[in-house]
């Protein structure tokens, strides 16, 4: 397994943790002030890296790309900033951090779709 494979699923793995504590302390507290958080921390900090590793497993070339490193930061940091700017953007006390980790997890999401067809394109096997 290569590295950025593996750096994405621990990251998932962890962020799953965080999503499914925060999901059963919603559901015993009966409190669902911060389910877009919860969501948020799931869909794309547990489903969304999770399946950025998962790919980069399969298809192995993708890690050899030389932009795939900054497509780890972009998608890792992105969606750390996004998920602490999430709740401040909700309480009223800065959007900006919201605002700037949605935009790197999108040009994160981009360049991978960048990587993923010009690593891809002249070696597809025909079915
Ligand atoms: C044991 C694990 C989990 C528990 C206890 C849990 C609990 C909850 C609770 C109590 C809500 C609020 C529901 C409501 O307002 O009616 C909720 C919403 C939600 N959860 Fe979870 N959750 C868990 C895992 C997950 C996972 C793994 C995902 C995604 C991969 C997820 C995605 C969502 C989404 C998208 C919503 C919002 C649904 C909506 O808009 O109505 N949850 N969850
Ligand atoms: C940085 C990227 C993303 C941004 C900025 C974003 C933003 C939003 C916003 C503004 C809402 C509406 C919340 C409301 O009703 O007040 C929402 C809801 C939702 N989003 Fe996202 N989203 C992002 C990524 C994703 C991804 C990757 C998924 C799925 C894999 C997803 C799944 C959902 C779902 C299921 C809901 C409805 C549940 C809820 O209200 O929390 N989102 N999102």
């Amino acid at each position: 397994m290569s590295r950025i494979s593996r750096t994405f699923i621990v990251m998932a793995i962890a962020y799953a943790c965080i999503g499914v504590a925060m999901g059963i302390w919603m559901g015993i507290n009966q409190d669902f002030t911060h389910m877009h958080l919860h969501a948020h921390i799931n869909l794309i900090g547990w489903t969304s890296l999770a399946l950025f590793g998962v790919i980069y497993h399969v298809v192995p070339q993708l890690a050899q790309s030389k932009l795939a490193k900054l497509q780890l930061l972009l998608s890792g940091l992105g969606t750390a900033i996004f998920l602490v700017g999430l709740p401040l953007a909700d309480a009223g006390i800065t959007i900006l951090l919201a605002v700037t980790g949605s935009l790197m997890v999108l040009a994160g999401t981009a360049l991978f779709l960048w990587i993923f067809v010009s690593q891809t394109r002249a070696r597809s096997q025909p079915a």
